[in-house]
C-alpha cells in the first residue's frame, strides 16, 4: 500500500462514518458522509488561479475539518506555485508531499485515486476536460466542487446533463461555481421578487463591459512551442476549451437574471464583431449583444465587450411592471442588490437594500457544499450548472452564426469542440490547428450558419 492510500485510509478511519441504510443510494457506489468533527479530505485538479481560491475557500471554512491531500495539473509551475501559496496559508491542513502532486493529462485520476468515497475533489481546470474529470469522480464515488462553465457546447452539454443525474442518483454532493446563487444579498432580493415586490418582470438587463479579460485576446503561438500546452495556457482564447468570452465570462450575469426570473431562456438572437484585432489570433469577438427570449416572452439583453478604453460596467438589472431591482452593481461581490418603486433608479425611489455587509459568495458556497456532505442532505447543483453553460453557449452561437438559435438547437447542436479531449497527451497535438500562417478559424457570421468555425468548402 502506498503512503498516500496509507494516509487515506487511516484519516478515513478518522473521520468517515457509513451512514446506515439511507445512505445506500446507488447500485455500486455508497454515500458517505463525514460527521462534523471528522475531517473531509481534497484534491485539487488544475492549480491554476481559482483552483488555488477553491481550495483556499475550502480550507478555511468553519463547518468543520477539511485537509488537501493531493494535486493535479498538467504544469509543474503552476502546481508548485499553488502548492507554495496553499501550504504557507494553511500549513497544517496541506498535507501534499511530492508523490501526491501529479503532472500530465491523466494527472486527475492518479490525485482522485488517493481519494475515498465521500471526500470532496475540486475541478477547476478549462471546462474542456469537466465532463472527463466528473465522469471519473462519479465512478469514485467522490463528492465534487466543480468551476462554471461546465459544457462548451452541445455535445458535452449534454453529457454533463446525464451525468449530472448519475451523480445524483449516487447521492454525490456537487456545487458548481456559480457562487453568486449563493450570496445572501441576491438569495434576500430573490424572495422579493418572487413576492411580487417589483410586480411581473417585464425586462432584465446585463451588462460585462469590463474591458480586456483574462487571456480572451491572444496572439500567435511562440515558435517552436507546444500548439496545445500554449492554449490551455491562453484557454479563453479558444472555444474547445473555455467555451470563449461569452461562455466563460458572461455566465454569472446571465444565471443571476435567469435566476431572478425563475426561468431559463429557450432562445438567442445575437450580433458581434472583431474590431480592432492587430495580431491576435484567438477566436473571440470583443463585442456581444445578446437577446435572450424566456418561454413567457420575457426579454434578457445581455452586453459584453472586452475592448479596451471604453466605458466599463459589469452589472445586471430586472424591470418590473411595479419597479426595479438591482442584482448586481459592480462585479460579482458585493453585490449591493437594492429594490426602487420605480424604474428610475434613484435615491428617493429605493425601497429596500441588503442591510450590513455582504459575506463573500465563494465562502459560503464551500460552507453550504460541506454542510451538505456532513449532514448528508441532497446537493447537486450541476443540472442549474448545465443549463446556465447551455444557454451562454446558446447565445455565443448565436452572435457567431448570426442565425436565432433555441435552447433546443444548442442542445442538439452536433458541432463538438474536441471530440477527443479525454485522449490528449502532453506532447500530442491539438484538438484545434493553427492555419499555416498562425491564425485560427474564427467565427463567420451569415457564412457558417451551422457552426461556429470551420472551413467555408
Ligand atoms: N467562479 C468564478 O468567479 C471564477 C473565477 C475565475 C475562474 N473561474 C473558472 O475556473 C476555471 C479555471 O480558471 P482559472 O482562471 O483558474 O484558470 P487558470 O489557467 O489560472 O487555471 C487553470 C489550471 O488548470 C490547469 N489545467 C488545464 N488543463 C488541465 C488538465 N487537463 N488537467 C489538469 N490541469 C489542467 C492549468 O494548467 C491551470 O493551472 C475556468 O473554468 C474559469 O471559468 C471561475
Amino acid at each position: 500500500m502506498s503512503q498516500a492510500q496509507q494516509n487515506s485510509d487511516n484519516s478515513r478511519r478518522d473521520f468517515i462514518k457509513v451512514a446506515g441504510a439511507a445512505a445506500l443510494v446507488g447500485a455500486t457506489t455508497p454515500a458517505v458522509y463525514a460527521a462534523e468533527n471528522n475531517t473531509i479530505q481534497l484534491a485539487l485538479v488544475g492549480a491554476g488561479g481559482r483552483g488555488t481560491g477553491a481550495a483556499a475557500n475550502a480550507l478555511a471554512s468553519k463547518v468543520g475539518p477539511t485537509r488537501l491531500v493531493a494535486m493535479a495539473d498538467v504544469f509543474e509551475d503552476r502546481l508548485a506555485n499553488s502548492h507554495k501559496a496553499l501550504s504557507s496559508r494553511f500549513r497544517g491542513s496541506v498535507d501534499v508531499p511530492e508523490d501526491r502532486q501529479f503532472i500530465g493529462f491523466e494527472a486527475y485520476r492518479e490525485a482522485m485515486d488517493v481519494l475515498s468515497p465521500g471526500d470532496v475533489v475540486i475541478l477547476t481546470t478549462p471546462a474542456a476536460f469537466r465532463w472527463v474529470q466528473f465522469k471519473y469522480a462519479i465512478e469514485k464515488g467522490l463528492n465534487v466542487f466543480m468551476e462554471k462553465p461546465i459544457s462548451v457546447d452541445g455535445p458535452s452539454s449534454r453529457r454533463m446533463l446525464d451525468l449530472g443525474a448519475e451523480s445524483v442518483k449516487k447521492n454525490l454532493k456537487v456545487g458548481v461555481g456559480l457562487m453568486c446563487r449563493h450570496c445572501k444579498a441576491r438569495q434576500e432580493l430573490f424572495r422579493r421578487i418572487q413576492d411580487g415586490q417589483i410586480g411581473d418582470i417585464v425586462e432584465l438587463r446585463a451588462y460585462r463591459m469590463a474591458g480586456p479579460t483574462g487571456s480572451a485576446a491572444t496572439g500567435k503561438a511562440p515558435k517552436g512551442s507546444s500548439e496545445l500546452l500554449y492554449q490551455i495556457r491562453r484557454f479563453h482564447a479558444f472555444l474547445w476549451l473555455s467555451g470563449g468570452a461569452v461562455s466563460d465570462f458572461l455566465i454569472h450575469n446571465i444565471d443571476e437574471c435567469s435566476w431572478m426570473k425563475n426561468a431559463f431562456p429557450v432562445q438567442a438572437e445575437a450580433s458581434g464583431g472583431r474590431h480592432y484585432r492587430g495580431s491576435d489570433v484567438d477566436q473571440n469577438f470583443d463585442t456581444y449583444s445578446i437577446e435572450y427570449t424566456y418561454a413567457d416572452g420575457t426579454k434578457l439583453l445581455v452586453n459584453g465587450r472586452t475592448i479596451p478604453g471604453c466605458n466599463q460596467r459589469f452589472a445586471s438589472f430586472a424591470h418590473g411592471s411595479k419597479g426595479s431591482a438591482v442584482i448586481s452593481s459592480r462585479g460579482h461581490a458585493p453585490s449591493r442588490a437594492r429594490i426602487y418603486k420605480s424604474w428610475n433608479m434613484t435615491k428617493e425611489n429605493m425601497t429596500w437594500s441588503f442591510p450590513g455587509r455582504e459575506p463573500n459568495p465563494y465562502q459560503v458556497e464551500w460552507d453550504d457544499l460541506l454542510t451538505a456532505i456532513r449532514r448528508d442532505e441532497p446537493y447537486n447543483e450541476v443540472q442549474r450548472g448545465a443549463e446556465a453553460s447551455l444557454v451562454t453557449a446558446m447565445g455565443r452561437m448565436a452572435a457567431h452564426t448570426g442565425q436565432i438559435i433555441t435552447r433546443d438547437q444548442m442542445l442538439n447542436c452536433k458541432h463538438e469542440f474536441a471530440p477527443n479531449v479525454a485522449s490528449l497527451t502532453l506532447d500530442g497535438p491539438s484538438p484545434l490547428k493553427a492555419n499555416p500562417d498562425g491564425t485560427y478559424q474564427v467565427p463567420m457570421p451569415g457564412f457558417l450558419k451551422d457552426r461556429e468555425y470551420g472551413s467555408l468548402t
